[in-house]
């Protein structure tokens, strides 16, 4: 993103409906009318491309009529090429390397930067585009249009339109492709047609049309025919320009543009109080005051804001580092995916739903059910909504009523009639519904409606007036990396169950300070062979026992005093039953971006499917199928064989719902994160954020048939019927059955379709270039530690920051894999992560995938703290890129601390002591370089680091 609006200094980028249209002459005239203002300023007149024999060429047409003023203009052509024929022909017809897009919009914004530098006074400047928006620039190796060419550049356009016969339509058609890119149209521009009697009546039609649409049209007079007497011709040209600067139009022209350009800024310098008196921020304490960030536009990876006042430059681009609440697949206005939703807008607009169908969400479903989708293989229908929250809600219905058909089988088939079963009070049994609860993790988080909080535990920032949670939520190991070492975290109370059985940690992982080390993150992963380890054993024996014990508790005995309580309401300490588990699949995210020992979920996820285990429903509390896990301190001798686990769930077990809202869609590297818990399926899924590319809300809840099926059918009224014990009679259900939830925009066209493209965007990029490399140096990085003795045990911290150059690696190993797209992988750095988890504020840190997490040490730290906040503010500032870049990108020549520098700024967020930072698939790796060495400076910075440690008291943590 080049942020690229100046006080000083008012830019024009000049686009063409067409070739052919009079640009090069309405921006001589502009050009002219600038210089011959009466208000001191320089005017500039920039061509980048420009094609054709130089006598032709249009910056020496302009030299040649404004050399009038030869002090005040100048004039400048970045890319010239011989042949009068498109740039991306021309380029190669001269046998010049093509640029690259970053070359190209780089040394363009350089030099308009270089322009606002200099420029003394109020200046104007100019940029005229080649052909039409449509027409290709001369950039290897895909040579964009000029319209996706200029759009970091972000200048705002006048549109010459097309005076021709067809020229309204062509006019049309370029407005609307400027409009999809988020151009700003300020003024459109036609000449009067040839025959100087608009015969073809174009700038009338377009005046009616363009002014509904609030843009000024100027009518020029037709420029003169070109004649064959050079001399003759220039006098004649230089005659019209005359008589253009002496109408009232184009002065008029010039004075709208230069409003323009001053209520623009002047908009964006009120915005950030307006915005404080009228807008109410989410997750914001207003009272505690703090700037407003002000964003004009965004491209790509950034955010273009607004800059300090004291600043000639308005805008400055800033890194969007929390890819937008983690929203962002391929950053910012991909058009691709814009032009997706005007498809799908202009098709259908918005449609009801209920009993309707249209291609996108139809195509969608398919493909999530697909082999190539996440429902591959256990999910068997698509539940459409428009949030995280709402899809979370709703997998929260479906479990409930699941668990609540599979009870009900239960207990006809087995003739049981415990409270809630439909031997008994319907008033009772409501009330024991009520109150089922769920199986979580400390530190989830699924969204922010009050079902999704009663689902996370009671300690966190939620507890408040309508937060009644509803469950049990197990302290998870983590996995971290701290001192260059790859290891799993152990809570403690689980820690002492491990170490009251230490021989079965296996002789190569040391168990100390409650780590179990680890090789490499890649065998941590690697979670169908840690099924054969013990300390699977011992998770699953661990939480058996604990819900074995809880599920006692909780346990309504069905006496008479306490069904008579339950109808009142009055047992609402504790739920009645634990009656799904609920997971974030490898990742909490906003509980504090608590990477969860896939290990341990796997085990939970186990468990609640295998009655043998954890009996759901056996009607004696007293009587446990396993009589060991009676007692929390009865051995554990758990009988539990990973080759029985309990896949698909039998009809006696919990549903699991796998929130994969944060993790899904290669956020962490796989297409879902299923696969790094060893291809562990849950009943229900929940995908949303990086569904839409970030563009669009949508979220879709996939269930497997069992959970459509509890909502098809009524409930069970016959017993058993025939000869096999199991088989229930089933009845379809009536309306009351059927998942009762719908949002208006429930399964939105425009979302589907969105969504569609972006499943379609994905896998090239994850199995492109730069995927490729990390994928290949975290593999050389655990194959190059020979003792196989954690992460980087061998690799000293060094004393300067040394990581490889990953594209230079990448160039060095190229033809050797990387293709393996199921690698555990991260698009940051292993030497990066691994030095910066040696550093002694840094407690320890993770990367995975896209994401980063660097927690820091600190007393007590918690979602309140601002300690990350605070160590990280620096990367607030505005700063030039700090590494060589390894491709062309970026102006060679800049001095750092100019204008012509396009330096940036880091925005980020933290949660707690937690800084997080994560990128789009596609971010470069020059961006995540970027990154990582303002961060390695920050947490080297000597004073910072002593001024945080006395504000936090970290002089008194140990290293634990
Ligand atoms: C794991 C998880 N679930 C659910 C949600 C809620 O999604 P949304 O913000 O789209 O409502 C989030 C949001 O961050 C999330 O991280």
């Amino acid at each position: 993103m080049m942020s690229l609006l100046f006080k000083n200094l008012r830019i024009h980028q000049i686009f063409g409906a067409n070739t052919n249209v009079g640009k090069t002459i309405l921006t001589t005239a502009l050009v002219r009318a600038s210089a011959a203002r009466d208000e001191r300023g320089d005017t500039y007149y920039y061509k980048p491309v420009s094609t054709g024999p130089l006598e032709d060429a249009d910056d020496l047409h302009v030299q040649f009529h404004t050399r009038r003023w030869p002090s005040k203009v100048h004039v400048e052509c970045s890319f010239r090429y011989n042949d009068p024929v498109s740039p991306h022909l021309a380029v190669q017809m001269d046998h010049k390397s093509p640029p690259t897009i970053e070359t190209f919009t780089s040394s363009i914004a350089s030099n308009i930067r270089q322009c606002a530098e200099r420029t003394s006074g109020f200046g104007h400047m100019y940029v005229e585009t080649a052909g039409g928006i449509h027409s290709p620039t001369p950039c290897w190796p895909s040579f964009p249009t000029q319209a996706d060419a200029y759009r970091p550049l972000f200048l705002p356009t006048i549109l010459v339109g097309d005076a021709k016969l067809g020229g309204i339509s062509t006019t049309i058609a370029a407005y609307e492709a400027l409009v999809l890119r988020g151009y700003i149209v300020d003024a459109l521009v036609v000449f009067n047609d040839p025959t100087g009697q608009s015969r073809y009546g174009n700038s009338d039609y377009l005046n009616t049309y363009f002014s509904e649409r609030g843009i000024a049209l100027t009518a020029l007079p037709h420029p003169p025919e070109k004649l064959e007497d050079a001399e003759e011709n220039q006098s004649v040209t230089e005659r019209y320009y005359d008589d253009l600067l002496s109408s009232p139009p184009l002065p008029r022209l010039l004075s709208h543009l230069d409003s323009l350009h001053h209520s623009r800024i002047a908009n964006l310098e009120s915005m950030a109080e307006r915005t404080k008196e009228n807008i109410w921020w989410p997750f914001v304490q207003h009272a505690s005051g703090g700037g407003v960030n002000v964003i004009d536009s965004a491209y790509g990876d950034f955010f273009n804001v607004l800059g300090p006042s004291s600043s000639r430059s308005v805008l400055h681009p800033q890194l969007d580092s929390s890819a937008s609440w983690w929203t962002q697949t391929f950053g910012h206005t991909n058009t691709r995916l814009t032009l997706a939703a005007a498809r799908a807008a202009g098709r259908y607009g918005h449609v009801m739903f209920p009993r309707a169908t249209h291609a996108p969400a139809l195509a969608l479903s398919e493909y999530l059910l697909s082999p190539h989708g996440p429902g591959h293989e256990w999910a068997s229908r698509v539940f459409f909504s428009d949030n995280g929250s709402t899809g979370m809600e709703v997998a929260l219905k479906m479990a409930l009523r699941t668990f609540v058909r599979r009870r009900e089988a239960y207990l006809i088939t087995n003739k049981d009639s415990l409270v809630g079963g439909v031997e008994v009070d319907q008033k009772v049994k409501r009330a024991y519904e009520r109150r089922l609860g769920i199986i979580g993790l400390k530190g989830s988080y699924h969204g922010d409606t009050i079902g999704n909080m009663d689902a996370c535990e009671e300690s966190g920032v939620y507890t408040c007036e309508w937060h009644d949670c509803k469950g049990y939520w197990f302290d998870p190991p983590r996995v971290v990396i701290r001192q260059g070492q790859t290891a799993v975290k152990v809570p403690p109370d689980m820690m002492k169950d491990l170490s009251a059985h230490d021989s079965i940690v296996p002789p190569e992982q040391k168990l100390t300070n409650n780590l179990l080390t680890f090789p490499s993150l890649a065998h941590v992963y690697d979670v169908s062979s840690r099924l054969k380890t013990p300390l699977y054993k011992q998770y699953t024996t661990y939480v058996a026992r604990k819900l074995w014990t809880l599920r006692s508790s909780f346990r309504i005995t069905n006496t008479e005093d306490e069904k008579d309580r339950l109808a009142k309401n009055e047992l609402t300490e504790q739920p009645t039953e634990l009656a799904a588990l609920v997971l974030e699949p490898l990742l909490l995210g906003a509980g504090g971006m608590i990477f969860v020992d896939p290990l341990f979920q796997r085990a939970l996820a186990d468990v609640v499917r295998n009655p043998q285990e954890f009996p759901v429903f056996t009607s004696s509390v007293q009587s446990p199928t396993s009589s060991h896990h009676s007692t929390e301190s009865s051995t554990p001798t758990s009988t539990f064989d990973s080759a029985c686990v309990a896949e698909p769930p039998l009809p006696h077990s919990l549903p699991i719902i796998f929130d994969e809202v944060f993790t899904g869609f290669h956020r962490l590297g796989p297409l879902t994160p299923q696969k790094f818990l060893g291809n562990a399926h849950p009943d229900i899924a929940v995908y949303a954020k990086m569904l839409t590319g970030g563009l669009i809300p949508l979220a879709v809840t996939l269930a497997s048939r069992e959970v459509f099926d509890a909502f098809y059918y009524a409930p069970h009224s016959e017993p058993v019927v025939g000869s096999q014990k199991n088989q229930i009679e089933k009845k379809p259900g009536g309306k009351e059955d059927a998942l009762l939830h719908g949002h208006s925009y429930t399964a939105h066209a425009v979302g589907c379709e969105v969504a569609n493209e972006t499943v379609k965007m994905m896998p090239d990029i994850v199995r492109g270039v730069e995927h490729k490399a990390m994928r290949n140096i975290w593999t050389q990085w655990w194959e190059s530690s020979p003792t196989g003795e954690g992460m980087i045990e061998q690799k000293r911290p060094p004393s300067k920051l040394d990581w490889s150059d990953p594209i230079l690696l990448l160039d060095r190993t190229s033809g050797s894999n990387g293709s393996n797209e199921d690698a555990v992988y991260s698009l940051w750095h292993p030497a990066f992560i691994s030095n910066v988890s040696r550093l002694d504020l840094v407690e320890d840190v993770m990367a995975l995938g896209t994401v980063l997490a660097i927690r820091l040490k600190e007393v007590g730290g918690s979602y309140t703290s601002t300690s990350a906040e605070t160590v990280f503010e620096p990367l607030c500032q505005i700063l030039p890129p700090t590494s060589t870049p390894t491709s062309s990108f970026g102006p060679a020549k800049a001095t750092p601390g100019s204008l012509s520098t396009p330096g940036y700024s880091i925005h980020f967020r933290t949660l707690g002591n937690v800084a997080y930072f994560m990128t789009s698939l596609n971010t470069t790796l020059d961006v995540v370089r970027e990154v990582q060495a303002r961060i390695w400076r920050i947490l080297n910075d000597k004073p910072l680091v002593e001024m945080r440690n006395v504000k936090f008291g970290i002089r008194k943590v140990e290293s634990t």
